[in-house]
């Protein structure tokens, strides 16, 4: 990954964050090599399952980074195990007023208040339905406030992807915090549950405060009680920041770190064992996915033995150094 450190890291942080976002989507629409550019070489795989989903490696690209889902397959092809697109909602949503994201960069990390903006269900199924053969497994993340909307849109995408990730936890919409999220959580995981076969996995607010946690945990019990196969530990932490219009946002990258790995444990404590547990904040690193693996994220191989591995919400920026370092030392480890 020398040329992304050398060119492409002081060429995208040279750019307002939105900007350098939309040239590395448009880098990704360009016919390269991309499995040779992720560089995780033929042969080392670790494969693992993710709620009963094959995967090549545990490693995953998180929700946000391809909000249409158009560019999936390639994301897959830099060497991601899964990928997940959107959060999507049943309409198209322009997000919130800009700026949006701030950076920090001297401690790796952003505030963002995207305020979900995506193409809508309709366009997000279409990008799905055009690249339908993929190297990483496909996940799509929904968050409409209605439960009516919801479940339209997960229909729409549902029969593309092979599992959805609910979006429980987004610190810019408004049911993730003013409504009785219990209840709509529970009505939420029913009914997907209920419209599409394959997993439906819960993506987590992460927890500072012992209030906090009681209230992610119950959320945790909740999912899993409806029907959920898995859950996300976690999204962003709301903080102020009044460099963007909103005021305040949410918290992503190495400022989450501290929390992810003691967040992953308490939820596997609260859980047990049996439950897929994705490690997701702040995970730059080998060994801050070792720590999230030692701290409980864990899934069973496609063999039904029990294997230390994980699903990390990887670095963008370290998709293929970290994933195979990774894998050298699960490998290691493992046979
Ligand atoms: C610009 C931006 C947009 C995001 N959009 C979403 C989103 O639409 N849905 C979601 O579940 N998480 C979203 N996230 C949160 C990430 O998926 C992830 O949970 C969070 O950034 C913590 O992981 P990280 O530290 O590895 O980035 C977004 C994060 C960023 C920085």
């Amino acid at each position: 990954m020398g040329w992304y450190r050398a060119v492409g890291r002081p060429l995208f942080f040279s750019l307002p964050p939105e900007a350098a976002h939309r040239v590395a989507v448009r880098l990704l629409d360009l016919p390269l090599p991309w499995s040779r550019i992720g560089g995780v070489p033929d042969g080392v795989r670790v494969e693992t399952t993710l709620a009963g989903i094959r995967l090549h490696n545990p490693i995953g690209l998180a929700a946000g980074f391809d909000k249409s889902c158009s560019h999936l397959r390639t994301l897959g092809e830099l060497g991601f195990g899964y990928v997940v697109g959107g959060t999507i909602t049943r309409e198209p949503r322009v997000g919130n007023a800009k700026p949006r994201i701030a950076r920090h960069a001297t401690s790796r990390s952003l505030v963002n208040a995207m305020g979900l903006p995506n193409p809508g269900a309709e366009a997000a199924a279409r990008n799905l339905a055009k690249a339908p053969v993929t190297s990483a497994s496909r996940f799509v993340s929904l968050a409409d406030e209605a439960l009516d909307d919801a479940v339209a849109a997960l229909d729409l995408v549902a029969p593309l992807v092979d599992g959805n990730e609910v979006n429980a936890s987004c610190p810019n919409v408004s049911w993730g915090r003013d409504r009785d999220n219990e209840t709509h959580l529970e009505g939420l995981v029913s009914a997907f549950v209920a419209r599409t076969p394959r997993p439906v996995v819960v993506k987590l607010p992460p927890f500072a405060s012992e209030t906090e946690r009681d209230v992610v945990l119950a959320l945790a019990r909740i999912a899993l009680d409806a029907g959920a196969a898995g859950l996300t530990c976690s999204n962003t932490m709301p903080v102020s920041d009044l460099r963007l219009a909103a005021g305040t946002g949410g918290l992503s990258g190495h400022g989450l770190w501290p929390m992810t790995p003691s967040i992953v444990s308490e939820v596997r404590a609260a859980v047990g064992g049996d439950v897929p547990v994705n490690a997701c904040g702040g995970v730059f690193t080998t060994a801050d996915a070792l720590a999230c693996i030692e701290a409980g994220a864990t899934v069973r191989d496609p063999r039904g033995d029990e294997l230390v591995t994980t699903d990390v919400g990887a670095r963008r920026q370290l998709i293929a150094a970290g994933t195979v370092e990774l894998l050298d030392v699960l490998e290691a480890g493992l046979h």
